[in-house]
């Protein structure tokens, strides 16, 4: 079988695919006034299914879903359930924010759906409401507790370390950890080309997180080969864990294991690359397959072996709902 490695010997074995750039949310560090875009040419369920099909041909494992919000789309199932019945596909993953996880819980857990990743940056009702102008996060967490009683493979939640904002709220998310068999991750915010003034006054180092964990006897978890951007650590006395997703720190890119593509099927190389290539032209009918992964294989050498967000810049992502979170 042939396999993605780039130039530095890194093997891809995680795509992250978004389905939409739409979103109901208004994050202030994503998007502050909504979703405003009216196009909606976002892949089609056939361009998808190809799609993931040259991917795993291509040693890929695990898919995430994302976005935008990913479950906005009313095919969203139809898509989850074509794409876990794709022979190579071992995880299949969503990342969402969580609207309607409530009520639709035992559709995804029908659809094929192994992980799930929810985004909840305080666990405090109003001020969730003043980060996201919706006022639900007790439906959220209801939905997440329903995610746990259906045994899904894994259960997460991310929160975006905001100074001023969340970081007083560190130790509560800690002690979510505790009694739940969930995993909790603090990503440190990063700046994206619509951000910058919300990224100088809420960047804060996940340093305060890492040393907060060291001094309580927290230890670093192995990684596995599709596991995802975080380092992981556990502790004797809590049931769940906690990860750290730190882009700004020194090596943060020598473990990159996955790949994007885009609403639009852009291949994205990086988060913050600079361009993306197109596929589309490759995803119109199953006879395209071995073209498509031509296609593939040929980007890899562009891959950069880091990122140039310490130098300010980047690169293409104007926010993380265009080019999938
Ligand atoms: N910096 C860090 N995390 C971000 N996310 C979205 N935008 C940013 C940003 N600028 C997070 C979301 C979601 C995940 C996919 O990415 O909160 O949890
Ligand atoms: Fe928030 Fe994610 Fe929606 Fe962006 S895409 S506004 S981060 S929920």
């Amino acid at each position: 079988m042939a396999s993605l490695q780039d130039n530095y010997g890194r093997q891809f074995y995680y795509l992250r695919l978004s389905i939409t750039d739409m979103c109901n949310f208004y994050c202030g560090y994503c998007l502050p006034d909504g979703y405003q875009k009216k196009e909606r040419d976002f892949l089609s369920m056939d361009e998808i299914r190809r799609l993931v099909m040259a991917f795993v041909e291509l040693g890929v494992q695990k898919i995430r879903l994302t976005g935008g919000e990913p479950t906005i789309r009313k095919d969203f199932c139809a898509i989850a359930k074509t794409l876990s019945q794709i022979s190579g596909v071992k995880k299949l993953a969503l990342t969402t924010n969580g609207y309607h996880l409530y009520k639709n819980i035992l559709e995804y857990k029908d659809a094929g759906i192994d992980n799930i990743t929810v985004s909840i940056d305080s666990l405090i009702p109003e001020k969730f409401h003043n980060i996201t102008q919706h006022n639900c996060l007790e439906d959220i967490l209801a939905g997440i507790n329903s995610a746990q009683q259906l045994n899904f493979n894994a259960v997460k939640i991310n929160a975006v370390l905001l100074n001023h904002i969340n970081t007083d709220e560190i130790d509560s998310f800690v002690e979510f950890t505790r009694n739940q068999n969930i995993s909790m991750r603090f990503i440190e915010l990063m700046q994206t080309g619509s951000n910058i003034d919300y990224f100088r006054q809420h960047h804060i180092s996940s340093d305060c997180v890492r040393e907060k964990l060291h001094s309580q006897g927290w230890q670093i978890v192995e990684r596995e080969i599709d596991a995802g951007p975080a380092v992981e650590y556990q502790h004797p006395d809590y049931l769940g864990k906690i990860g750290i997703i730190a882009p700004y720190g020194k090596g943060f890119c020598a473990t990159c294991n996955r790949l994007r593509v885009t609403a639009k099927g852009e291949l994205c190389l990086c988060l913050f690359d600079s361009v993306g290539y197109s596929l589309r032209h490759l995803l119109q009918s199953d006879q395209q397959q071995s073209e498509l992964i031509e296609f593939i294989i040929s980007k890899l050498p562009y891959k950069h072996e880091t990122h140039y967000l310490l130098q300010g810049n980047p690169g293409m992502n104007h926010n993380f709902a265009a080019i999938g979170g």
